[in-house]
């Protein structure tokens, strides 16, 4: 495998190419062989603390620049990844496991983000509002909110990454970020390829670590540090959001989700399956938008039983640098063990296994594609995010019946429905309480949509203008003195 010059093993901090202050380092490993592909430096609060002082420097002259020369350079380091995607890729397999098809996927998404950017960052206009007074103008400018955190999942170390640091350096902030531990490689490559494309100094700072809660801590507890945008579980989110309460850091969360997946009896079942094989078994079912409980009307229930047996049995379970696999491994032995202990627990209810069911015979981190029916809402596999590839089926009989189901659930990050019929699709797209909803469409990532969720599924949006948003404040200017 080509792992290129952008394999790092150092953190990349004020510009530098730098060990961790403890000269510590964790080894990072290939989950579709236990192999170790490298040992990366371990920072902590010390090297965290330098990193937020590099970024609170690089702010003034950084945020000084005109929105053109930002785009600029998030331009050139736009066709970089492009131009390394395949580079970028095999690192991404290689720590995450994802089929390399999905991982230039991956790497174009996450570039797309900086072209969104690029372009929106020159599109941030402010207001000016009549007053009362003819001798006061009112007006309203955005300004970038400063320095930033980012603790981005392992499930994307790419895209999640580029998602909230486009919006960040394009709306003129500077970026402290720390990868999960599992994926550092690609956020690292990703600094070497920003360096290269002439993004200056202390303006993104990648930190490494083993010790998620030090690194986290010490940036929630920094004044300096004025938001933080987390992606990954409702439980860690919760508790970095009282870790910022002190310090009244604004937040952008996105979290854990339930997704419902809805088969309506006058649903194109061909579209249905399509949407929802995409939706379902991309990533290994490894993302927070993953269907997660598939509600089937009864009377298709049969037919798209049978569909889904038909494709799961096609699919090729393997390392992810071998073309011809469809599922790569979980990511880490606690994630096999969630899903299996998910699954027996389904088995114990009552749920029947129709495919799969177990971990597969390749060994290691590898799970079985699964579909379990006779399914309820009130299962512990439909109360859990199972980031796995089980596909649960549950038989409803009335549209009232699925939207209760539906969003009967804590979370409220995406949901999908299939119907041909138009006012349906209009009531339960209202009805659905969720910040994203698939109708006829299983993929719904896009750098220019927002993306996010309601409920305990968190807070703010990532992707298009309103992603921008969020990494500005809003200053109202009350002019007076106008009149002679
Ligand atoms: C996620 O799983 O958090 C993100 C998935 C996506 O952007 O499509």
């Amino acid at each position: 495998m080509n792992f290129s010059a952008y394999l790092k093993n150092d953190a990349y901090i004020d510009g530098k190419w730098t060990a961790a202050a403890s000269d510590k380092s964790f080894a990072v490993f290939n989950p579709a062989d236990g192999s170790k592909i490298a040992s990366v430096a371990d920072c902590g609060k010390a090297d965290t603390e330098r990193a937020i002082a590099a970024a609170d420097k690089a702010f003034a002259s950084w945020s000084a620049l005109t929105a053109t020369a930002r785009a600029e350079k998030l331009m050139a380091w736009h066709a970089l990844m492009l131009a390394h995607e395949n580079e970028l890729a095999n690192i991404l397999t290689a720590e995450m496991g994802k089929p390399l098809v999905e991982a230039v996927g991956e790497i174009r998404y996450g570039a797309s983000y900086l072209e969104w950017y690029a372009e929106e960052a020159k599109r941030v206009y402010g207001d000016v509002i009549p007053h009362s007074s003819g001798d006061v103008r009112t007006l309203v400018v955005k300004q970038p909110i400063g320095v930033c955190a980012a603790i981005t999942p392992w499930n994307f170390p790419n895209a999640m990454l580029m998602r909230k640091v486009a919006a960040a350096l394009a709306a003129g902030c500077t970026m402290v970020a720390k990868p999960a531990e599992d994926t550092p490689l690609s956020a690292l490559a990703i600094a070497a390829l920003a360096e290269q494309a002439g993004i200056p100094p202390g303006v993104l700072n990648i930190l490494p670590t083993s010790k998620a809660a030090e690194v986290g801590q010490a940036l929630t507890s920094s004044p300096i540090v004025r938001k933080l945008s987390f992606t990954g579980s409702t439980e860690v989110g919760r508790l970095l959001l009282e870790q910022c309460a002190p310090t009244i850091k604004k937040t952008s969360l996105e979290l854990g989700g339930n997704a419902p997946f809805i088969i309506f009896d006058d649903a194109d079942i061909d579209a249905a399956m399509e949407g929802l094989i995409a939706s379902k078994f991309r990533n290994a079912g490894q993302t927070c938008v993953c269907a997660n409980r598939i509600f089937v009307h009864r009377s298709v229930h049969p037919e798209v039983t049978q569909k889904l047996i038909d494709r799961v049995q096609r699919m090729k379970v393997g390392p992810g640098d071998t073309a011809e696999n469809d599922i790569g491994p979980l990511i880490n032995v606690a994630a096999v063990e969630k899903v299996e202990k998910l699954v027996a627990g389904a088995m114990r209810a009552g749920a029947q296994v129709l495919i799969g069911g177990d971990r597969h015979a390749a060994g290691g981190l590898f799970f079985q594609p699964t579909v379990l029916d006779n399914i309820s809402n009130d299962m512990e596999i439909a109360r859990s995010e199972i980031f796995g590839p089980v596909a649960t089926l549950i038989p409803f009989d009335s549209e009232a019946e699925v939207i209760a189901l539906a969003n009967d659930t804590p979370y409220g990050l995406a949901a999908y429905f299939y119907s041909r019929d138009i006012g349906r699709v209009w009531r339960v797209g209202e009805a659905l309480e969720y910040g994203m909803v698939g109708i006829n469409q299983g993929i719904i990532s896009s750098a220019a949509a927002p993306f996010g969720g309601v409920k305990q599924s968190g807070l703010g949006r990532e992707g298009s203008k309103y992603g921008l948003e969020d990494y500005l404040e809003m200053k109202y200017l009350c002019l007076g003195g106008i009149a002679e």
